[in-house]
C-alpha cells in the first residue's frame, strides 16, 4: 500500500509561531496551490511560509491537460515533475489538477468530429500517461473539473462530452483508477454548494456510485465573493456530499475582495476594470480586512462542524500577490487570503488560528 505521509515536517524556515497546518491538523489537512517550477518559482519567503503553514500541494496550472500534453505525442512534465519531487522532499501529499477539463485543454485532444472512439483513445492515453507517470505519488485526483452547466439540467457543453458522449465522466474516473488504484478519484467544481447546482452534483455523483464507479471524494472550490458567502448553502453541501459517504473538501478557497460581474469561477468571463476601479490597489482597507478576517474565521468553524467530513481545505494561492483574482475577471489588486503580497500574515489569518485555538 502506498505510503501517503501526513507527518509534518520539520519546517526548515525562520518562520515561527502556530502554523495553520498544526492547528487544524486534527481535523483536516490545510493545502495551496502552486505555480512555475518548483523551489525556483517561489523566493525564500514563498518557501518559507509554504514549509511552515501548509502540508499538501496543489499544482495551480502545470498538470492540466494543455500544459503537460501540448501535442498527441509531446507531454511536459518539467514542472509537474519538479513539484512531486518538492512535495516528497518535504512530505507533502499532492493533489493532482485535474486530467479533464473543458479549459486550458489542447484543442487537438476532443477535435470537433472526431468521434467517439478516437476521443476515448486519446483521453486513455493522456490519463494512462499522466496519471501513471505519478503513480503512488497523489494522494488524488481531480479526475473532472466543472463538468455540470452553470443553469439548466444537463451537463457543460464542452469538447468531451460532445465527442464521447455525457458518459465521458465515468470513463475519466474508470482510467484514472486503471492507471493509479491507490490514488484518492475527486469530483471538483465551483458554486456545487448553491441549492440547484448541488442537486445536480449530487445526482451526476449518485449516478457515478450506482454505476460502480470509483469517486472517493468531491471538491467544493470555494472561490466565494467577501459579503455574499453562502454559509447556509456550504453546510448543507458538505452533509449532503459526506451522506453519500465521499470525503468533502474545499478545493480552491480564497475570499473575494472586489466586486465581480456574477459568482461564478468560470475562467471565461472576462471583464475590463478601469484604473479607477482598482480600488484596492493601495492595499486593503482594514474595515475590509477585518470583515474578511470575521468571513474566514466563520468558515473554519463551519469545515469542522461535522467531524470527520471534511478532509481538506486547500487556498488557491499562497498570498495575495499570487492569486489568480489578480487578473480574473480583469486586472485590478485583490487581497483575497491570508497572507499578505509580503507572505505577512493579515487579520484573516489571526482568525483563522483564532478557531483552532491559536494552538501549534
Ligand atoms: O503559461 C502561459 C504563458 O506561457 C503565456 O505567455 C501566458 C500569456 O497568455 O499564459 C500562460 O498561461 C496562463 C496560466 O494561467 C499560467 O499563468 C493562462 O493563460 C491562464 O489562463 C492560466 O490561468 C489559470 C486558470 O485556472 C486557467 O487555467 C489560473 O492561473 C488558475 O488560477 C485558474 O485556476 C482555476 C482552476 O484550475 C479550476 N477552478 C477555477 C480556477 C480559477 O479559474
Amino acid at each position: 500500500m502506498r505510503r501517503v505521509s501526513h507527518s509534518i515536517a520539520s519546517p526548515k524556515t525562520s518562520i515561527v509561531g502556530p502554523s495553520l497546518r498544526a492547528s487544524f491538523a486534527r481535523q483536516f489537512l490545510v493545502g495551496t496551490c502552486v505555480g512555475g517550477v518548483l523551489p525556483a518559482s517561489l523566493d525564500a519567503s514563498e518557501r518559507g511560509l509554504l514549509r511552515h503553514h501548509f502540508n499538501v500541494l496543489t499544482p495551480e496550472n502545470c498538470m492540466k491537460p494543455g500544459p503537460i500534453h501540448p501535442a498527441p505525442e509531446r507531454f511536459d512534465f518539467t514542472a509537474s515533475d519538479a513539484l512531486v519531487s518538492f512535495a516528497a522532499e518535504h512530505e507533502m501529499p499532492v493533489v493532482g489538477h485535474c486530467l479533464c477539463w473543458h479549459q486550458q485543454s489542447p484543442d487537438w485532444m476532443f477535435e470537433a468530429g472526431i468521434g467517439r472512439q478516437a476521443a476515448l483513445s486519446q483521453l486513455r492515453q493522456h490519463i494512462h500517461a499522466v496519471a501513471g507517470r505519478y503513480r503512488g505519488r497523489i494522494l488524488g485526483w481531480d479526475v473532472v473539473n466543472e463538468a455540470i452547466a452553470d443553469a439548466g439540467d444537463a451537463l457543460r457543453d464542452t469538447p468531451a462530452a460532445r465527442e464521447i458522449g455525457p458518459d465521458f465522466i465515468e470513463r475519466a474516473f474508470e482510467l484514472a483508477r486503471e492507471a493509479d488504484p491507490n490514488a484518492e478519484l475527486y469530483y471538483n467544481d465551483y458554486n456545487i454548494e448553491r441549492p440547484a447546482k448541488r442537486e445536480r452534483t449530487l445526482s451526476l455523483l449518485r449516478r457515478l456510485l450506482a454505476s460502480g464507479v470509483r469517486v472517493d471524494g468531491v471538491g467544493i472550490q470555494g472561490h466565494w465573493q467577501l459579503g455574499e458567502i453562502p454559509f447556509d448553502d456550504i453546510r448543507a453541501a458538505i452533509e449532503a456530499f459526506a451522506a453519500l459517504g465521499l470525503k468533502v473538501m474545499i478545493t480552491e478557497l480564497d475570499l473575494d475582495v472586489v466586486e465581480r460581474p456574477d459568482c461564478s469561477a468560470d475562467i471565461s468571463v472576462q471583464r475590463a476594470y478601469a484604473p479607477a476601479e482598482d480600488v484596492y490597489r493601495d492595499g486593503l482597507p482594514a474595515p475590509i480586512a477585518s470583515q474578511q478576517a470575521a468571513a474566514y474565521a466563520r468558515l473554519f468553524q463551519l469545515f469542522g462542524e461535522r467531524p470527520g467530513a471534511v478532509s481538506r481545505v486547500s487556498f488557491w494561492g499562497l498570498h495575495d500577490g499570487r492569486s489568480w483574482l489578480n487578473t480574473w475577471p480583469g486586472k485590478r489588486t485583490n487581497h483575497p487570503l491570508l497572507f499578505d503580497r509580503g507572505c505577512r500574515p493579515k487579520a484573516a489569518f489571526e482568525a483563522v488560528l483564532g478557531v483552532a485555538g491559536g494552538a501549534a
